[in-house]
Parts: structure tokens; sequence; C-alpha cells
């Protein structure tokens, strides 16, 4: 028989909390036994006092040491293997996987903190581990340990009929779990999907995989990195993230006017040929929709011209299919306003305008930001030359994108170097597998 004790200021909450459904259902049939426990039974003090203020001032009261420690120590005397669970929002976050490991003990105690929470030292003298629900303040640990005691409950062979198995619960799987749909089969104009009701068991079973795999990419991508995928699976989360790459509206700059040289003047910079060809390739292997190259000098202009049109018409597009496809999208501008009404024209709407820079102290848009960004509305992420953008295309900008960090004090990486980090970080940042 598995013991879950609680330690609380509040012992009534929980005669009714789990006195229903399958876990009070296994307790009748002496699966396990919940045990709350009142920890003013070990307040010694004329008035029974769990709390006091606190020692550095400051609001509120917090639970003393010695009740809990005493209440800690009562359990243990006819309990020692117990494991002390205290519920605090500064513990590691709870999970279907915690539930699966605390299944493994035959007796959890629980702590309930209150107030500000409890004194530090009730840690170092009895607390085996902290658990949070989640990143929220509760007003007391009894609801945490209720729904901890809940999750792991239920896992204890015999609590669940079969009818319930957890096996394919979310998270069981490393995945969500797949929408179900009971009687009618059409309720207020909305059918059940029909696949459901063919009776065709692999393809019910195929189309659930799939709607587990779709509502875990895009509710929880993160579980996607750990969850256990087959070459299917695999194939089906490729073709979601290409589709939802597809959507992305992302357009790159690369400005050499206006530019600040080493002496803060404001320049036209050179193009240079490595900046063509590995800005294009980034940008096409990263579905950037088109790469403009921004210079007012109609001689730079011209020299360009030249070299993207060796590769796309002369010699160079039979000597090089790829370096073709690479130049396809990239263009040449005068000004930045050009750029902007190419994107306006194309796209029905001004860009979202992000500027890039190495400095730390201005960004005010990260990389999930700007990903998600690029879903909702058109974006023109900017990159600069010579020694960095000037003022007036900072102030023009609606965003500036947080820098790339090197690991030292050294941060100084070639433009080229930029883009395809910024536009890889993006990718990651769209979920999926990519
Ligand atoms: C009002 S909270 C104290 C919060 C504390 N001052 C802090 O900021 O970390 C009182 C008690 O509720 C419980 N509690 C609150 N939020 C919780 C959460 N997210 N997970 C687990 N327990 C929580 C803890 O036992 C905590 O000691």
């Amino acid at each position: 028989m598995k013991i879950y004790n609680i330690l609380t200021i509040f012992p009534k909450m929980f005669e009714s909390a789990l006195s229903f459904g399958v876990v009070s259902k296994a307790a009748d049939k002496g699966i396990l036994e919940i045990n709350p426990v009142d920890i003013r039974e070990c307040a010694y003090d004329r008035h029974r006092s769990t709390d006091d203020c606190q020692y550095g001032g400051g609001h509120g009261l917090v639970m003393k040491a010695e009740p809990v420690v005493e209440s800690v120590r009562a359990v243990k005397a006819n309990d020692p293997s117990t494991r002390v669970i205290m519920l605090d929002p500064r513990g590691k976050t709870f999970s279907q996987k915690d539930a699966e490991r605390l299944l493994e003990y035959e007796s959890l105690t629980f702590i309930c903190g209150r107030y500000e929470g409890v004194d530090e030292r009730i840690y170092d003298l009895v607390v085996d581990e902290s658990i949070s629900l989640g990143d929220f303040i509760l007003t007391g640990g009894e609801l945490a340990a209720i729904t901890i005691i809940d999750a792991v409950a239920r896992l204890i062979p015999g609590v669940l009929g079969d009818e319930n198995s957890p096996v394919e619960d979310s998270y069981s799987t490393g995945l969500l779990e797949y929408p179900h749909y009971t009687r009618p089969a059409e309720y207020e104009g909305l059918s059940v999907p029909e696949v459901l009701t063919n009776g065709h068991h692999a393809e019910i079973d195929r189309w659930r995989r799939e709607q587990s795999l779709r509502l875990t990419f895009e509710r929880r991508p993160d579980l996607l990195r750990e969850a256990p995928l087959n070459d299917h699976d695999r194939a089906f989360l490729r073709k979601l993230t290409l589709d939802k790459i597809k959507s992305r509206r992302l357009y790159v700059a690369l400005l050499h006017y206006p530019m600040k040289d080493k002496e803060k003047d404001v320049v036209a910079t050179s193009i240079t040929n490595m900046d063509l060809h590995d800005i294009s390739r980034s940008c096409t292997t990263y579905g950037v929709r088109k790469y403009f190259v921004v210079t007012p000098l109609s001689a730079q202009r011209e020299i360009a011209g030249r070299v993207i049109d060796h590769w796309l018409e002369g010699y160079g597009a039979t000597y090089n299919a790829n370096r073709k496809q690479a130049f396809m999208g990239t263009a040449l501008k005068e000004s930045l306003m050009e750029v902007l009404e190419e994107i306006e024209r194309v796209e029905g709407q001004r860009p979202r305008i992000v500027a890039t820079t190495a400095r730390t102290d201005r960004a005010n848009i990260s990389y999930p930001q700007l990903a998600e960004a690029t879903l909702n509305q058109p974006c023109l992420l900017m990159f600069g030359t010579g020694w960095g953008f000037t003022e007036d295309i900072f102030r023009m900008a609606d965003n500036i994108l947080q820098p790339i960090d090197g690991t030292g004090e050294f941060n100084h990486l070639s433009v080229r170097s930029a883009v395809a980090i910024i536009l890889d970080r993006l990718n990651r940042n769209s979920g999926g597998l990519l």
C-alpha cells in the first residue's frame, strides 16, 4: 500500500478533495492511504503558532521551523523511509516524468507552505526535494499536494480501470494526445472526422498519431526534442515545418549607405563579391523571400549587376545551376525606400523593419519574437556594413534584434556569418525538427 502524508495547517481541506473518483476508490480498496497531518499538533507555545515575522523585515509571515520539522520527525518515527517533498514555487517544475519517478516510492510526505513560505532551515534539516507546480504563486501548498498525489496515484496498477489506460496519455508518449470524440456524430453542425467512423484501424491509428504530432508541433514544440519518433513521424513533422517556413514573410537587406566608418563619418561602403554570393546562398537556403543589396553608387550596382547576370544568364548559369538558383532571389536597389516600396507592392503592406547590431544595450526583439512576427506580417531584416548603421537607420527601425553573443570580449563577425547564424536561429525558433 502506498502512503501519502500531507503536512498542513488545514487538514480539513483534504477531506473532500480526495474523496471522489478513482483516487478515493483506490483508498477504499486499500491500494493507497492519504494521511493529512496537522502541523499545529507540533506547535508547543501557548497559542500553538506555526508562523512568525521574518528576520530582516519585510511583509508577511513565515512558517516556523520547529512545528514543521517536528511534524516530519513524528511521521518518520513510524515511516522512516518516506520521501519528504516541499511544495515550493522555487522547486523543479512537476511533470509526468516526475509522477512516474515518485510512483517508485512506497511513501511520500508533502509539506504545504503558507504565507511567505517556510523557514529556510526546514530544507536543510528534513526536505529531500522541492517541487513547484508551475510558474505561478498559490496561497498554499495544499492544492499542489492534491495535484501531485492525483497524478501519481492514477499510475498505481489497479487504480485506473482498463478503460482509462494511462499508456496513451499526453506526455506519457512524449507527445500531446490526439483529439477525442463521442456520440452524437454531428453536434451543432460539427461532424466527427470521417476516418474515426470507418472502422479501418490502421487508418485510425495513423490519423491519431498525426494529430498528436500536429498538436505537439503547434503547442509544445519543445517536447519534440525528446519524444521517441519513427521515420514516418519525422517526415510528417518535416512537412509541417516546411509549410510553416513557406508561410514566413522574411526579407533581408544589406545596406552600403548610410553607414558609419571608423571615424564615425557617414559613408557608402563597397559591395563585396563574397557578401553577394554567400548571403544569396544563405537566404535561398533558409527561404528568405528576397535579398536586397542596397547602394546609391551606380558604379557599384553596375559591377554587382554584372556578377549576378553572369550567374543568372551568362556562362555561370550553365556552369553551376545551384548558384543560379541562389541569385534568383537577389536584387540590387538604390535606396532603402526602394526596398520598402517593392515589399509593400508585393505584400500589400509595409514591412516591419528590424535592424541588427552587435551592441547589447538597444535590442528590443528576441529571435522567438521575430520568428513569430514573420508569420503574421512581412519583416525586413537589415544588416549593415562598415562600422554599422547610422542613428537615423536605428530610429526608423521598428525593432532592433537581440545580438549574437560570442564567448568573450571579441565579437566581430563578418556580416555574412551574422546573416547565416541569425537565419538559422530564426529557423530553429519556427518549431519542428529543422
Ligand atoms: C504564497 S506562497 C509563497 C511564495 C513565496 N513568497 C515565493 O515567492 O516563492 C505560499 C506557499 O504556497 C505554496 N505554493 C505557492 N505556489 C506554488 C507552486 N507554484 N507550486 C508549489 N507550491 C506552491 C508553497 O508551499 C509556498 O510556500
